[in-house]
């Protein structure tokens, strides 16, 4: 089979699913053409308001406003709720599969309705509310979705900061948008590895004014120190709260806001990225039925933790907003070995298995055996999210694991656009290895040039923006709402710039092939150049640092750091330590250089700027192909860098 092959849609999948491709096309055209018929439909039958809209869409991309269900008012918490409670409550709403493969909760929608009120009444208790900003740091146990409920229920902001980050970043996330209390667990448990999240924690709020309170939940027995007056035990409360809790819900507008969510960007620290109420569980309801296909009865796993965008809408607030079973996974793909997605698959069931390529080709390594050790019967369709999948990795994913049966849903998006905006529907497209072919409904992609000319037509190259609003889409940066227009709206007005470059073919398929800017994708994790070379810096050996994204076959791209040590740093291993260390103390370490050269400068231009197209030449190792060097203020370091590069590689 090659890579150019295309995978038309099982005749038994179109005849069932929700969208086949005549709807599909039907459906898109009505959704362009007048979106906000779309849109006032699909919210109508969706989701359950308090009180209906005056205004479907407002926008402005110039002063990057925009507003979906002007007016609205409703609960995210009872959506995902209490609606479910008459004919669904004793469906199971959580599957919780423990690091440990023996360690598995089933929570049904009556329980964890229960659970969330409780957490809510314990959060108002605090002082938690309406508006208040709320930090969760915590691995992946149901404790997580519970709080994130808990927070929506009362109308407080949460931020969930992934449980690898370092108490520095916690600490930004936590300063950056002023948190009250802080909600994280005595340790994590990950694969063989433990996590001192407590520990973590009162290291980064030593310096978090703002934080009231640190609520503790109890993940493991090895003991943490508590803070007399601050620190609160999560079980202890709630065992002392009994029954005797608040089941309110606070009804909230359309357009306050639901949570934060740090993202990396090109420059300066991650952003606030600040998603609403109204627009954006529509968004992730509506892409979380269609493109997954969701009937009653599927056992929906999302490998992503809550700690990502992905975890936010495809683990919590999609699938229980749609009344579905969601799997939460707290471990890894490869513990206790590479078998560990499959066996999971088998004893739960799972009909709908979405992961990122960078686990697929983690496991594409370690053989087929691992795989089909397992029943994998109950799959019905597949899915990749966070970074471009190459063919191989595709091909292997359908053949082997999904028996050449399950069509795969390649879903291009971002933390920016809250849910999916380019995805195969497995009803109604027609796939091709590689390719997240076509806009969900009421998505308006377009493809520039460089120069911002819009490439009309298709079998077209350049950058992808997108030309109308759709619900999910971010509404501001948090604190800091010029950064939100300069960073998606300046740069080609009139356009959400996205930072990826894409290709539309023949068929008007999309291809993306990867961010045009100076973010990273390691492992399906985003990462800016600049906050990972400020962290090299801090180390206190290097006088200056250049980052670029170098190839990885399994991480994608991996990260390759040139370093200009210190007049005073010395010699020796102990620098490269140094360096390593810097990193997963200042961001995390998922952050830690795949590569590091120190060379004696950097290629400059003659005004200063480092000429990154030349390091990201060496790095992905065409080193002929960095171009013309007379502009630079020192030529001669260009050759001195390809030696140090290449000499690191022969070895
Ligand atoms: C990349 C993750 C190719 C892209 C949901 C985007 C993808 C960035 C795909 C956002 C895909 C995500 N194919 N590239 N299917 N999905 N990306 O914010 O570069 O962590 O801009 O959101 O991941 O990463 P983020």
């Amino acid at each position: 089979m090659t890579a150019n092959a295309r995978f038309p849609v099982p005749p038994g999948v179109a005849s069932k699913a929700h969208i086949n491709a005549t709807s599909y096309e039907e459906l898109y055209r009505l959704s362009v053409e007048s979106p906000e018929k779309f849109w006032d439909k699909q919210a109508r039958s969706l989701i359950q308001w308090r009180s209906l809209w005056r205004k479907v869409v407002s926008w402005d991309f110039a002063q990057a406003n925009v507003q979906w269900f002007v007016g609205g008012k409703l609960n995210v918490s009872e959506n995902c709720l209490d609606r479910h409670l008459l004919h669904r409550g004793d469906n199971v709403a959580i599957i919780w599969e423990g690091n440990d493969p023996q360690d598995v909760r089933r929570i049904t929608y009556r329980e964890l309705h229960r659970e969330v009120c409780r957490t809510a009444t314990l959060l108002k208790k605090y002082g938690v509310g309406r508006g208040d900003r709320v930090a969760i740091y915590l691995p992946m146990i149901p404790e997580a979705a519970i709080c994130m409920l808990a927070c929506a229920r009362i109308g407080a902001i949460h931020t969930v900061v992934f449980a690898g980050f370092s108490a520095e970043s916690l600490r930004d996330r936590i300063n950056d948008c002023g948190c009250k209390l802080l909600i994280t667990a005595n340790e994590g448990v990950r694969g063989p590895k433990t996590i001192p999240l407590k520990e973590t924690s009162d290291e980064a709020v030593a310096a978090c004014p703002t934080i009231k309170n640190i609520l503790v939940v109890r993940r493991t027995d090895t003991p943490c120190s508590m803070t007399p007056g601050r620190d609160i035990s999560y079980e202890e409360e709630l065992a002392a709260l009994g029954d005797e809790y608040d089941t309110a819900v606070e009804s909230m507008d359309s357009e306050d806001p639901l949570f934060i969510l740090y993202t990396s960007g090109s420059t300066g620290k991650p952003k606030g990225v600040l998603h609403t109420t109204g627009g954006y569980l529509l968004h992730v309801t509506a892409t979380h039925k269609y493109i997954f296909d969701i009937k009653e009865d599927d056992i929906f796993f999302c490998g992503a933790d809550v700690g990502w965008i992905t975890g936010h809408s495809y683990v919590v607030y999609g699938p229980l907003s749609n009344g579905a079973t969601t799997v939460m996974f707290e471990s890894i793909p490869t513990y206790p070995d590479a078998g560990r997605y499959w066996d999971v698959v088998e004893r739960h069931k799972v009909t709908i298995f979405y992961t990122a390529p960078t686990a697929i080709r983690a496991l594409v390594k370690e053989g087929d055996h691992h795989v089909k050790r397992y029943d994998r019967s109950s799959l019905r369709i597949l899915g990749t999210v966070g970074e471009p999948i190459n063919a191989d990795a595709w091909l292997w994913y359908h053949d082997i694991v999904g028996e050449g049966r399950c069509p795969i849903v390649d879903t291009w998006w971002q933390t920016e656009t809250g849910g999916v905006l380019i995805s195969p529907l497995p009803g109604a497209t027609e796939t091709k290895p590689g390719s997240a072919t076509r806009p969900f409904f009421g998505v308006q992609p377009v493809v520039v040039d460089e120069g911002g000319t819009v490439l009309d037509g298709n079998g077209v190259t350049g950058r992808l923006c997108i030309k109308y609003p759709w619900p999910g889409m971010m509404r501001t940066v948090y604190g800091d709402h010029q950064r939100f227009v300069q960073t998606y709206f300046s740069m080609y007005p009139g356009l959400y710039f996205t930072g990826d470059g894409c290709r539309r073919d023949e068929d008007g398929y999309y291809w993306i092939t990867g961010r045009v800017d100076d973010v990273l994708n390691v492992a399906g994790h985003r990462l800016g150049t600049a906050e990972v070379e400020s962290a090299i810096v801090r180390s206190g050996v290097v006088a200056e640092a250049a980052v670029v994204g170098i190839p990885h076959d399994v991480k994608g791209q991996g990260i390759g750091a040139f370093c200009v040590l210190r007049d005073d740093a010395g010699e020796g291993i102990d620098l490269v330590e140094r360096v390593v260390r810097s990193v997963r103390e200042v961001i995390s370490p998922i952050a830690t250089p795949d590569a590091l050269w120190f060379v004696s400068g950097l290629p400059k231009t003659r005004s200063g700027k480092i000429m990154r197209r030349i390091l990201r030449k060496i790095g992905e190792g065409e080193y002929a192909a960095v171009g013309d060097t007379t502009t630079l203020a020192e030529p001669s370091v260009v050759e001195e860098i390809v030696e140090v590069v290449k000499r690191s590689r022969d070895v």
